[in-house]
Order: C-alpha cells, then sequence, then structure tokens
C-alpha cells in the first residue's frame, strides 16, 4: 500500500517511487506539513516539528497559552488567509458578509485506488490517492485536497477542490491548487524564460525572503516563462544535490511563487493566476483547481527531469501514443509558406517517396481566402481555386506515394476578413466600443462560449470525417487581449481566463478525443503553449518556430527540464536558417532535430539523389534510435548555456543501450580537448561501440569517458552509440 495513516500519531505517509511525502493532523486539527523527499521510515516524526522565528504572531483562537502549539506558522499543507498565516496563501475567499478569512481544519480523508478525475480538465491517469477533506471552522467552505503516488515515478501529484456548503455566494479571489513547505532556504530557483524563437531558456537565480514569483497573464502557459519551477539546492549540480520540481498541467494564466519565510522555511505555492481572477461560487459548487506535478530527487537536475518524464510518459501523455513510434513528416511551411500550388505539394512530396518520411504535412494556406496571415481563419473549408481537386486530389497523391496526409488548423482564431467573422462578429472576443487590439493581423475566438465551441467542433470535424487525414497540427499564434465575452454577466467576467482554459479542453475532447486514429501535435507560433496539459492530449508539440541547430541546443535543453524528449517535435529545415540565417551542416541539423520526434520541414522539390540517400540514411539512423527518445532516460552531458558544447546521452531503461549526441558550437584553429563522460550506463556492463568499432567498459566510458573527434568548422556534431554486449 502506499498510502497509509498511522492513527497513532495521525502521521499520513505516502510513498512513491523513492520518495516519502508525509504530514500529520496536528491536536488543532491542521494538517501539518513534515517531510518530502527520499524514501524513509514510517515514525514518530514529531521531534522535527519546532518554531522558527515569527513577528507579533497570531495565536489561535481559544489557544492562548504560548508556545509552540498556539503558533500560527507551522507548515500547513495548505496556506489560508486571515487567522495568522502570513504566508503567500494559497487561497481567499470573499464570504457573503464582506469578511475574506479561512481556516481549514480536518474533517476526515479516504484512501482510493481508482484516481477520480477533474471535471473538465487534464490530469494525471492512476495512482493511489488521499482525497483529504478540510472544512472551515465557521462558514461552511470546504476543501478536499487530492494526492496521488506512483511506482514508478518519483513525484507527487497535488490539486485542491474548494467547496461552497454554506446556502449564501461566495467568491474565490484566490483559489491555488496547493502549497507545499521546505524545511530550508538554501535553494535556487529554476525557471525557463523566453520568447518567440527562444523559448524556454534556463535561468537559475537565488531565491531569498520574501516571493519569487512566475506568471502568465496571458490565458496561455506562454513562451515567455513556463509553468515551471524548480528549487535546487543551492550546491546542486546536474548530478548531485536535492531538487525539486514543480509542473503545472494548466494551460492558461498561471502563478508560481516560492516565498522564503522568517522562520527559514520556504513555500511553494500557485496554480490559477489570480490576478485578474474572481470566481463566483454559488451555494453548494465546486470548483476544482489544476493539478500539480511536485517531483523530488536527490540526483540533481538531471533526477528531477527524469522523475517528471516519467511521469508524464506513464501517466499524462496520451497511452495510445506516448510511448509509440511517430510519424516523420515532410512539412510544407518553411518550404513555400502560403505560396504553393498542388504541383508543388505533389513535388516536395514524391521527392522524399522511398526515404521512409511516411507523412505529408499541408500547413497554413489551404482553407477560406488564406494567402496571407491576414485574412481565412475560421473558415474551415477547402479553398479548391487555390487548392485544385480539393484535398480529395492531394491526398490521393500523398497516399499513393505511400504516405499518409496531415493537416494543419488554427481552431481558437478569426481573421476580420473571412466568411465567418461577417456573419458572427460576436464570435471573436472583444469589448463593446472598444476597439480590438489585432496580433498576426487577427482576433480569437471566444471558446468560452458554446455557440462558438459547437462552430468550430462542426467545420472541424467535417473536414476532419470527410477526408483521409491522418495527422492534425493545431497551431495557436497570438495571446489574448481585451478579456471578455459578450455571453457572460459583468460579475464574471473575471473568470474569463480559466473559462478560456475549459473551453479549449472540451475542444480537444470533442475533437481530438473524438478521433482517436488521428494523430494531433500542438503548436502555438512555436512553442508558445508548451505545457503538460497539452501533453495529455497531444503527445507532441512544435517545440520553436526557430529550427536553427545552434539555437535549437539551448531551446531543446531547456525544455528537458521538464519534459520529456518525445513531447518535442523537432524538424530539420533549410540553410541558411530562416529565423537566424545561419549555415549549419545537413548533418548537425539532423542530429540535433533527432533528438526529439522529428521530422523534415524544406522544400524538398530541388533534392538531388544524393541529398535524397542521405535523407534515407538519416531517417533509417533516427527509426533505429527512436525507442531510446520515446523511452529512454535522458543525461544532460553538456550545457550550451555555460559552454562551447551541448550533450545528450539517452539510456534504455534496462541500460542495455544507449545513444550520445554531442555538438561543438564554435571550432578553432587550436581545438580544445574535449572529454565526454558518458552518464547512465551500467559501470559492469561492456559496450560495443559502432563508431570507434571497439568494446569498452561501462566504467571506462562513464569514468574515463570518450574523447570526441568534432572535426574542422563550427557547429560540429558526434554520435556514438552503446550496445550492451553478452561477455560483459
Ligand atoms: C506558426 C507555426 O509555428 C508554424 O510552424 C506554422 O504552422 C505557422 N504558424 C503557420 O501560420
Amino acid at each position: 500500500m502506499a498510502i497509509l495513516f498511522d492513527s497513532r500519531t495521525k502521521t499520513f505517509f505516502l510513498d512513491g517511487k523513492g520518495v516519502t511525502y508525509a504530514f500529520m493532523i496536528n491536536k488543532f486539527g491542521y494538517a501539518e506539513h513534515l517531510y518530502y523527499g527520499k524514501t524513509i521510515g514510517h515514525d514518530d516524526l514529531s521531534h522535527t516539528r519546532t518554531r522558527g522565528a515569527g513577528s507579533r504572531d497570531a495565536t489561535i483562537p481559544g489557544n492562548d497559552e504560548g508556545g509552540l502549539n498556539v503558533y500560527h506558522y507551522f507548515p500547513t499543507e495548505l496556506s489560508f488567509f486571515g487567522t495568522g498565516d502570513y504566508r503567500e496563501p494559497a487561497v481567499e475567499v470573499l464570504n457573503g458578509s464582506g469578511d475574506r478569512l479561512t481556516e481549514l481544519l480536518y474533517d476526515s480523508h479516504e484512501i482510493v485506488d481508482e484516481k477520480p478525475k477533474i471535471n473538465g480538465m487534464p490530469s494525471m491517469r492512476d495512482g493511489e490517492t488521499l482525497i483529504l477533506h478540510l472544512k472551515d471552522r465557521v462558514t461552511s467552505f470546504a476543501c478536499d485536497l487530492y494526492y496521488t503516488v506512483y511506482d514508478d515515478a518519483s513525484v507527487i501529484a497535488r490539486r485542491a477542490v474548494y467547496i461552497n456548503a454554506s446556502d449564501e455566494t461566495k467568491k474565490l479571489n484566490r483559489a491555488y491548487s496547493f502549497s507545499f513547505s521546505l524545511p530550508d532556504q538554501h535553494y535556487d530557483v529554476i525557471s525557463l524564460y523566453g520568447a518567440w524563437g527562444k523559448e524556454r531558456t534556463t535561468e537559475r537565480i537565488p531565491m531569498h525572503h520574501g516571493v519569487v514569483s512566475i506568471d502568465s497573464k496571458r490565458c496561455a502557459s506562454s513562451a515567455v516563462l513556463n509553468p515551471f519551477m524548480a528549487l535546487a539546492d543551492r550546491d546542486a549540480t546536474e548530478e548531485h544535490g536535492d531538487v525539486y520540481g514543480f509542473n503545472l498541467i494548466y494551460s492558461s494564466s498561471y502563478a508560481l511563487k516560492t516565498e522564503g519565510i522568517n522562520d527559514g522555511r520556504t513555500l511553494v505555492t500557485g496554480g490559477i493566476n489570480d490576478f485578474d481572477f474572481c470566481w463566483v461560487l454559488g451555494a453548494g459548487e465546486r470548483f476544482e483547481t489544476p493539478e500539480v506535478l511536485i517531483a523530488y530527487s536527490s540526483e540533481g537536475i538531471g533526477g528531477m527531469s527524469r522523475a517528471l518524464h516519467d511521469a508524464l510518459r506513464n501517466h499524462l501523455i496520451n497511452p495510445r501514443y506516448a510511448k509509440k513510434p511517430r510519424p516523420i513528416v515532410i512539412n510544407n511551411w518553411e518550404g513555400t509558406y502560403f505560396n504553393f500550388t498542388v504541383d508543388k505539394l505533389k513535388s516536395i512530396a514524391k521527392a522524399v517517396e522511398g526515404t521512409g518520411i511516411d507523412t505529408f504535412v499541408l500547413d497554413d494556406g489551404w482553407f477560406g481566402k488564406r494567402d496571407s496571415d491576414r485574412s481565412g481563419l475560421g473558415d474551415w473549408f477547402v479553398n479548391t481555386d487555390k487548392l485544385e481537386g480539393g484535398l480529395t486530389e492531394i491526398i490521393r497523391y500523398v497516399n499513393s506515394l505511400g504516405m499518409k496526409f496531415g493537416l494543419w488548423f488554427e481552431p481558437e482564431m478569426i481573421s476580420e476578413d473571412s466568411d465567418i467573422f461577417r456573419a458572427h462578429p460576436e464570435y471573436a472576443v472583444g469589448v463593446p466600443n472598444r476597439p480590438r487590439c489585432y496580433s498576426r493581423h487577427q482576433y480569437m475566438m471566444d471558446i468560452t462560449r458554446k455557440e462558438v465551441r459547437d462552430y468550430i467542433v462542426e467545420v472541424m470535424n467535417k473536414v476532419l470525417h470527410e477526408n483521409n487525414i491522418e495527422y492534425v497540427k493545431w497551431d495557436y499564434n497570438r495571446n489574448i487581449t481585451e478579456f471578455f465575452s459578450f455571453a457572460r454577466e459583468p460579475e464574471r467576467q473575471a473568470e474569463y481566463a480559466h473559462r478560456y482554459a475549459l473551453g479549449l479542453y472540451e475542444l480537444f475532447d470533442r475533437i481530438v478525443e473524438a478521433n482517436p486514429e488521428i494523430f494531433f501535435e500542438g503548436c502555438s507560433g512555436g512553442g508558445a503553449r508548451f505545457d503538460p496539459a497539452i501533453l495529455y492530449y497531444f503527445p507532441q508539440i512544435w517545440t520553436s518556430d526557430n529550427s536553427d541547430a545552434e539555437d535549437r541546443t539551448v531551446i531543446q535543453y531547456g525544455t528537458s527540464l521538464a519534459y520529456p524528449l518525445s513531447a518535442m517535435s523537432c524538424h530539420v529545415s533549410e540553410v541558411p536558417n530562416h529565423q537566424t540565417g545561419r549555415m549549419s551542416p545537413l548533418k548537425t541539423r539532423a542530429d540535433i532535430a533527432h533528438l526529439g520526434a522529428t521530422g523534415y520541414e524544406l522544400d524538398t522539390s530541388g533534392f538531388t539523389d544524393a541529398m535524397r540517400a542521405e535523407t534515407k540514411k538519416q531517417v533509417e539512423e533516427y527509426r533505429e534510435m527512436e525507442e531510446l527518445i520515446l523511452n529512454g532516460d535522458l543525461y544532460r552531458t553538456a550545457d550550451p548555456n555555460s559552454s562551447n558544447f551541448f550533450a545528450f546521452t539517452v539510456v534504455s531503461k534496462d541500460k542495455s543501450s544507449a545513444v550520445l549526441t554531442a555538438y561543438r558550437r564554435l571550432g578553432s584553429t587550436n581545438n580544445e580537448v574535449r572529454y565526454l563522460k558518458v552518464r547512465g550506463l551500467d559501470e559492469n556492463k561492456a559496450y560495443y561501440i559502432p563508431e570507434l568499432n571497439r568494446t569498452l567498459k561501462g566504467s571506462t566510458v562513464m569514468n574515463l569517458g570518450l574523447v570526441a573527434n568534432f572535426g574542422r568548422g563550427d557547429y560540429m556534431t558526434v554520435k556514438y552509440t552503446f550496445k550492451a554486449v553478452d561477455n560483459g
């Protein structure tokens, strides 16, 4: 049993893979956090309860005798506002009288084998779950805390449900998913910041007294700050030290905060962003918050990443595709942009016939009046003037080459110059009598409205059902402005950002889940909505519009902190690179793109026989290592943020095979020697390394390493494969 309640000490022990999470119900009825970290015994942990520094602290009503037991700073499992807990509250409720007080005390608990789903939102599958029922001392406001642990991933999944059990209407001014205490403050905060073309760049800063906060106010998880944060022991490295990772399963405006408390401890909290948020909670209603994954590793940042990768692959990403070989696409976007004919598309597809590329994806520009990004969005019917013979002809042709056909959509958007906007201007998000902001010359559909969702579902499903479409790329190219719905009353307008998420997940349910045989890929003007909630529906997401191999080493390195390689869609594109103008060898572009769900995106119609043969060889190599990309353990072996090198080693779970891809940014007349110590292998096994044509002991390549020979030039890669041999 993974979850145990010791009634003697009133302590809950939740044991996941290599981890224990423990808290107790103290004598006042508070759920008091005790521990999360490496597996420990089910002992009486009360010897660790102590009081740190305080300042004019309040006492618990009716318990004014002083000392630890009246101290309001003990780390409750959920921080709340108004009764002396001055840490960042996880919840603030506006009661009917106008007071904003909550005091959540233990009521009862359940331990269930079947993890309850969140209503209308994606969440982790499986896992034994504890439901802790907390209740306000006075107001009939209640909260259920959910905790789930897994025997195959070192994470705990947490969320809160807020319940108005009173007969008055209440308002939630803040409704975070969790709060979590750490016994120390010796941590650095690691986050993933970015922008278009530089998504999920790693940043590490020391935490301090007060709050370090990351958030999104964009109604999307965004390229600017991913909904991921790690707290790493200040001495922690890639391979050593305690690291906690927090990953929110949510796609709309969020907040994640780390607070250094004056008592020497740390609080982490977060969930739906409470900026521009107020939820009206009617009598008897429940409010479900998104789930957060909290990973722990004593094996450094790398161990924390592997814990998150296991959790996402084993229990979140659509199991139909999570661990299965992926389509290898040729996408026409960078090859043609909007400027294509049927003949051009056919020649792009024909050129890769027999290379192993198995899916042709027709990107933006096939529908409505869409010859640029200024028109057509929302008119999801084929433009037969541009695409002669319609989808039928191009699909027939692609299928005749033995390839599958994929199609691009941007369902959440609407162009002013479109038939649907002319017929229904109110479908676009906007505020009465106020001009709308453009972004990429387009508006957003108000998917918080049912009739808008119904329209999108109807027109999209029609295209999907009438044609042999086996792959869909779901794009999302702007962030919202004018957060407002024409269909909602004034006091509910600050529910907008969360209602957008709920509308989005309903669309996914009705389109993605309703077409299980279609492979869906997420996209957002590059990788601007790359979060676990999207991965629940789409097994992979376009990582960035920046397909330059050099920039991709930094982007893929950062992304891998929280997300498995199989989640990152990575394409080989042409040179000079369209985003950076940089030249890099085709082998390098392929080697870097092969560290994810790979594909190709260039005008192949001019391919020579040699280029076709090279592509075929690359695809074969990729298929050989794909099992590792899908299911292997990642060991980041060199960091491009702080060195001239980038290297990833991916090792099979049984340590019988591995691949190491290393990259050197700039060459020199006098290159430095670069030892690559391979991580994650079995020291006692012997491995055949075909690139060196020799067999070496795991201990040799792990401790002495290999010396990479990159040759002459900039942006060069080397790759080594490792196969365990019997005589190890
Ligand atoms: C942004 C995406 O990231 C690109 O791959 C491409 O699909 C364009 N949108 C099309 O408009």
